[in-house]
This record gives structure tokens, sequence and C-alpha cells, in this order.
């Protein structure tokens, strides 16, 4: 499939596997994504210095296919991150969580392709006048952290379509297929983010009790905890019935802060406790019952979008319209 993105980045396929805390702060994730023709992205987020930077060069070593970094701009030192990832060379910075103001003029003038997270048209056209190489748009399915207002991804993106037609868009949240993927480049994607997907992989750096609970969840098994504090999307666990008695009971601001600081990612995805932990996945959970490599995955990923792309040439009538055009622009 060539799109917008996989000429802009020199990417195989248009499919992103989600910078993801933990998750993907490892090599083997992301070079088995980039070895299989998608974009691996390395996630920062947690990561101490001198292990981001071991991680980076391993993962130069295992692939020769573009990759990325994905560096969340609030996290404490994160201008020592974006040093190393100037320092050692990646080839494409993905930013979240704060202005792309910070590093933009500094990564371009170093050859670095810059792809920003937003949640809005707003925040889209702001990145954009920054110059930034593409966009991300997160909806509200999505795991990790949504957009603050909840807008699901099927709205948000076509309202960043609608706003920024010359934009590169990235889609992501609740996509976990291939006729997810193919919805979105209708929509008017270039390509598309998996995250949840890719966390039910064998090279995901979670621990097993946490693949195993992404893997029994149902669509309707996640929560929104800390409404006001930065909202995530978590499967529903002991720490998620608390958190949400203690707002449904009208405790006070503080109270509620406390309260989702006792609990954290890496409580349940390097320490297993899934039932105090933060296990942070989308709605998409519901749409995944097992647990390929990453690679094997990727691979179907795009077999699936050739059926779900076959399965709407059987509609005559509709290919007739502009969908028809954009599709067959994809293929
Ligand atoms: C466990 C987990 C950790 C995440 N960590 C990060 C992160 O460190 N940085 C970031 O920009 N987004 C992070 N995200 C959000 C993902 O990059 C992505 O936007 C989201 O997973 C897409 O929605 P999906 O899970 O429905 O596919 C995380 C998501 C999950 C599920």
């Amino acid at each position: 499939m060539n799109t917008r993105f996989t000429h802009h980045f020199g990417v195989a396929q248009p499919i992103v596997q989600a910078g993801m805390s933990w998750a993907s702060s490892n090599a083997a994730l992301p070079a088995a994504v980039s070895n299989a023709g998608g974009l691996g992205v390395l996630a920062a987020g947690p990561m101490f210095i001198d292990d981001f930077r071991q991680a980076l060069r391993a993962l130069k070593q295992a692939t020769d296919r573009p990759f990325a970094v994905n560096v969340p701009l609030y996290r404490p030192q994160a201008d020592e991150i974006l040093d190393i990832v100037v320092q050692e060379g990646a080839p494409i910075l993905i930013a979240s969580q704060g202005g792309p103001r910070k590093y933009i003029e500094r990564f371009k003038s170093a050859g670095i392709k810059c792809i920003h997270v937003v949640a809005s048209e707003q925040h889209a056209l702001k990145a954009l006048e920054a110059g930034v190489d593409a966009i991300i748009a997160v909806g509200g399915e999505a795991g990790g952290h949504p957009p603050p207002d909840q807008v699901s991804t099927l709205v948000l993106v076509r309202a960043i379509a609608r706003a920024a037609p010359g934009a590169i868009l990235i889609a992501g949240g609740g996509v976990a297929d291939g006729a997810g993927i193919v919805a979105m480049l209708a929509l008017g994607a270039d390509a598309v983010q998996l995250g949840t997907r890719y966390m039910a992989t064998r090279e995901a750096g979670v621990h097993a009790a946490y693949k195993e609970k992404v893997l029994a969840a149902g669509i309707a098994d996640t929560r929104l905890v800390g409404r006001e504090l930065g909202p995530i999307r978590m499967i529903a666990n002991d720490f998620s019935a608390r958190y949400l008695e203690s707002e449904a009971g009208g405790d006070d601001l503080a109270a509620r802060r406390a309260l989702f600081a006792q609990s954290s990612l890496k409580l349940a995805a390097l320490d297993g406790d899934v039932d105090n932990g933060k296990i942070e996945a989308g709605q998409s959970a519901g749409l995944i019952d097992d647990l390929p490599g990453a690679g094997e995955l990727t691979a179907r990923l795009i077999a699936e979008c050739g059926s779900a792309l076959s399965r709407l040439s059987e509609f005559d009538i509709a290919l007739e319209s502009g969908l028809k055009r954009r599709l067959q622009g994809v293929l």
C-alpha cells in the first residue's frame, strides 16, 4: 500500500506500532515491526538514560529499515533523551504531551523527521504550523492517554482530515485489524497507529499477567480513570473500581489525586500486579485474542487489509463514489 506516509518516511506499509511505555521500551518489538515493513517505535517514556542509549543502539543494529523514537516531552530528563536521539541519529522522532517548538528546529537541521501526537484540530494545525512532517491523531477508544474530551477516533480523524487536508495524518485509537486500518484510510488517514494490538505480541515488554488481562478483556471492559488528572484508559481492576468509587462518592480532587498516585503502569507492566496497577489498554483489547510475534502480526495486518478492500469492491455502487478513488489511490 502506498500513501503519502509511505512515500515521505520511506516505510513500506502505512502501519505504525505505537510507542508504548514498557511495552515498546526495548529494541525487540520495534525491530520486528520495522523488519516486517511497518514503522517500529522505541518508547523512551520510562527508560533510564543509559538503558535508552543502549536500546537505541541495539535497534539500529537490528534493522536497516526506518524506525522511530517516542519521547513524551513532560518526562523528567526529556532534554537528555532528545540529545541522545540527535547524537545517535534516529531517523524519526515521535513527540507527545507537549508542544513541538521545544525541539523542531534542532531536529529538522539534524535531518530527523518529526511526527507530533495531537488530540484536536487546533493542536494539529499548531503542530503543522511549527513545521512537523506529520501528525498522529489518537481518539477516545485508545489505551494509555486518550484525548481529555474523549472524542472518538471515527470523529476526530475525520475532523482533522478536513481541517488539514494537506497534512500527512496517522490515525490511532481502537484499530486492531486490517478492516480498522482500511476504515482509517477511507476517513482520510495516510497511515494507522496500533498500540493495544502490538502489546499483545510476544516481543512486548510487559508482564505475562498483563498480556493475559488484555487477551481476556471484552470491548466494554476498559475504564477511564483520572478525568481531571490527565485521563487514562485501562482494563477494569480493583484499582479502577476504588478510583471510580471515590469519584462517584464525591471525594475532593486532592484525595483522588493521592489515590491515583498510589497506582502506576509500572506496577502492572513490570511487577505484574494486575489488581492494583494501571493496566493501560484500549477498547480494542476486546478484539484481540492471540499473542503472535510482532513481525507475523504485521504481515497478517497487511493481508487483512487486502481482504477488507476486496470486501469493499463487492459494493459496486458505493465504489462509484469518491471512496473508490481514494482506496484505488492507496492500492
Ligand atoms: C500500555 C500503553 C502505554 C503507552 N505509552 C505511551 C507513551 O509512552 N507515549 C505515547 O505517546 N503514547 C503512549 N501510549 C498511547 C499509544 O501510543 C497509542 O496512541 C494508543 O495505544 C493507540 O490506541 P490503541 O491502544 O487503541 O491502539 C500508550 C498506550 C498504551 C496502551
